[in-house]
């Protein structure tokens, strides 16, 4: 689930140009959301491949003719749609499959994300044995009480598959079962980022990338301050 490659395929990647260059404008490239257009995720299950065909070369005409489901959309209260009359059956297959191989990615990234995989799940806090922060207020080490709260905090931070964001200026150190480990923060604080080399175990359940995000949610890193132990 987590090696999401196959939808790149040739039909896939010729589907996405025509769908950039032709219906993005109105149509959520995601397939699940609504936009100016009806979200169209799943629309190869509702309707028959040649009234697609035909709606997309000339949904006006269709109206015109008294085609029921293009009266029923109309109804809807749709603006209209553009026809594109040349676009070929070709064309229009690779459409449909990146329409629907997109669909298929949106919805199992919601699912992996749904899964509730946390940080706990691929790192085993137990041996994080100290840490050190550098944050707005300096570079210091942290003291038990402040470990044990980066454990319970960092155990939550959900995973962010296929993801990737600016580091920003917040970064710590942690010593885990005696090696050495970095997290930097990233998009204001928003993610964490830390290389997979972190990772201990539920390997397989991660994306290949070297660099893996975890959604800080609640935390503040600036919120650690130099304790005197
Ligand atoms: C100018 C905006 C616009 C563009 C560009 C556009 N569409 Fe649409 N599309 C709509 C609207 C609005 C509807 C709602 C029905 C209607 O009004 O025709 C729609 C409806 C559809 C439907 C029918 C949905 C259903 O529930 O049956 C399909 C299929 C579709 N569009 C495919 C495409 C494809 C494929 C492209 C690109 C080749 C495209 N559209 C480009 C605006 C657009």
């Amino acid at each position: 689930m987590i090696n999401q490659k196959p939808q790149q395929s040739e039909s896939f990647e010729k589907g996405k140009a025509l769908f950039e260059k032709n219906c993005v404008a109105c149509h959520y490239i995601g397939m699940d959301k609504i936009a100016t257009a009806p979200a169209l995720g799943g629309i190869t299950k509702r309707r028959d491949k040649e009234w697609l065909y035909d709606y997309t070369r000339n949904s006006i005409g269709m109206f015109k003719n008294g085609d029921s489901i293009a009266i029923e959309l109309r109804n809807q209260g749709w603006a209209l749609m553009n026809s594109f009359p040349n676009l070929t059956d070709k064309n229009l297959d690779n459409i449909y499959h990146f329409v629907e191989m997109q669909f298929e990615l949106t919805e199992n990234e919601k699912t992996v994300t749904n899964n509730d995989l946390t940080f706990g799940d691929f790192v085993d806090l137990e041996k994080l044995d100290s840490a050190e922060m550098i944050n707005n207020s300096g570079r210091f080490k942290l003291s038990n009480k402040q470990i044990e709260k980066l454990k319970d905090e960092l155990s939550e931070m959900a995973y962010v598959p296929n993801f990737s964001a600016k580091v920003g200026a917040i970064s710590m150190t942690l010593l885990i079962d005696g090696k050495k480990n970095y997290i930097s923060s990233a998009t204001h604080g928003d993610y964490i980022e830390v290389h997979r080399s972190i990772v201990t175990q539920n390997t397989s359940l991660l994306e290949t990338s070297d660099w893996l995000y975890f959604k800080t949610g609640e935390v503040n890193f600036d919120n650690y301050k130099k304790e005197n132990e």
